[in-house]
């Protein structure tokens, strides 16, 4: 090994020629299995590593961090960073980097399909189609909500909340979010209600039984930020009880939702599997942004994109 080459651990081949960047100066190691490392698997890893490049899947803990005597960096590849100890890595003064920026418009992106899937019952009318079932043109069939000039109520306004936002206003719509409403007027105000906000303790189960009795019963909830937020028992009984009209997760929780969770069986949800930054110029910048922060980590320089730990 060169002096100045650290090693690194990566947790997952990233399909893009950002990590060449990396092997040229550091010495690397990828998990190359399509799952994740378990939590053993992860932690005897990182004991090993003075630079960790993750991924939302990897459990960073307390422990974790204390056994990896030698960490220096965490890069994480996600805007997210709720799966790793912040304190903890502030306390050994390791520093923490994500990728914001460059998903904002892929996950708007993404909300805004699951909205209109939702509204316009998208999944079963063209299950339907390739089942045979579609038998012919019916004044009542498939009957969905109208988006244009309806109210969208935005939980959590930072640049995922605003670029969802700025969509809706060619759609006419009223947007209230919380940064100037209540979340309470806002949930009982709106049509479409949209979860951007960061997973913390006080975002856990944030749409509970309370929040969801709040909502219209033709309204809808979309989540594209993190599952725990929302309380799942909680919106299977407001589904089932037509509490709520509709629902559409691109995350869950746990995820992967196991095929028999009984969330699944409720009616009118929709559950894609957490694609929100999934498109191609999307992964690929946030490949370079977690590289450019673990280089610079392992530096001594400040991240281009540094979080820190809560006061
Ligand atoms: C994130 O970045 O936090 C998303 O959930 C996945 O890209």
């Amino acid at each position: 090994m060169q002096r100045g080459m650290a090693r690194c651990f990566v947790t997952r081949q990233l399909p893009f020629p950002a990590l060449d960047r990396l092997r040229a100066v550091h010495d690397v190691e990828v998990w190359t299995e399509r799952l994740p490392p378990s939590y053993d698997e992860l932690s005897r890893s990182a004991a090993l590593a003075e630079g960790l490049l993750t991924l939302l899947t990897d459990r960073v803990d307390a422990a974790l961090i204390e056994r990896s005597v030698d960490l220096r960096a965490i890069s994480n590849y996600a805007v997210g960073y709720d799966n790793i100890d912040l304190e903890a890595a502030a306390a050994r003064g390791i520093p923490v980097g994500n990728t914001p920026d460059v998903l904002t418009d892929a996950t708007a992106d993404l909300t805004w399909a699951l909205l209109m899937a939702a509204a316009r019952k998208l999944p079963e009318a063209a299950a339907d189609v390739r089942d045979g079932d579609w038998l012919t043109w019916e004044p009542a069939m498939y009957l969905g909500a109208s988006v244009f000039g309806a109210t969208l109520g935005i939980v959590g306004f930072g640049r995922i909340g605003r670029a969802v936002a700025h969509r809706a206003s060619g759609f006419d719509m009223t947007v209230l979010h919380t940064g100037s409403e209540s979340l309470q007027t806002l949930l009982e105000e709106a049509d479409f209600v949209s979860l951007h906000c960061p997973l913390t303790p006080e975002t856990y189960h944030l749409i509970d039984d309370a929040a969801l009795s709040r909502m219209k019963p033709t309204a809808i909830l979309v989540n594209t930020a993190r599952g725990p937020i929302v309380d799942h028992d909680a919106l299977r009984r407001a589904l089932i009880a037509g509490e709520i009209a509709g629902a559409a997760l691109d995350v869950t929780d746990p995820e992967p939702l196991p095929p028999d969770d009984p969330l699944l069986s409720a009616p009118n949800l929709i559950v894609v599997p957490h694609i929100g930054s999934a498109t191609s110029a999307a992964r690929e910048r946030m490949a370079d942004l977690a590289v450019d922060n673990l280089l610079a980590g392992l530096e001594g320089r400040p991240m281009p994109h540094q979080v820190d730990a809560p006061r």
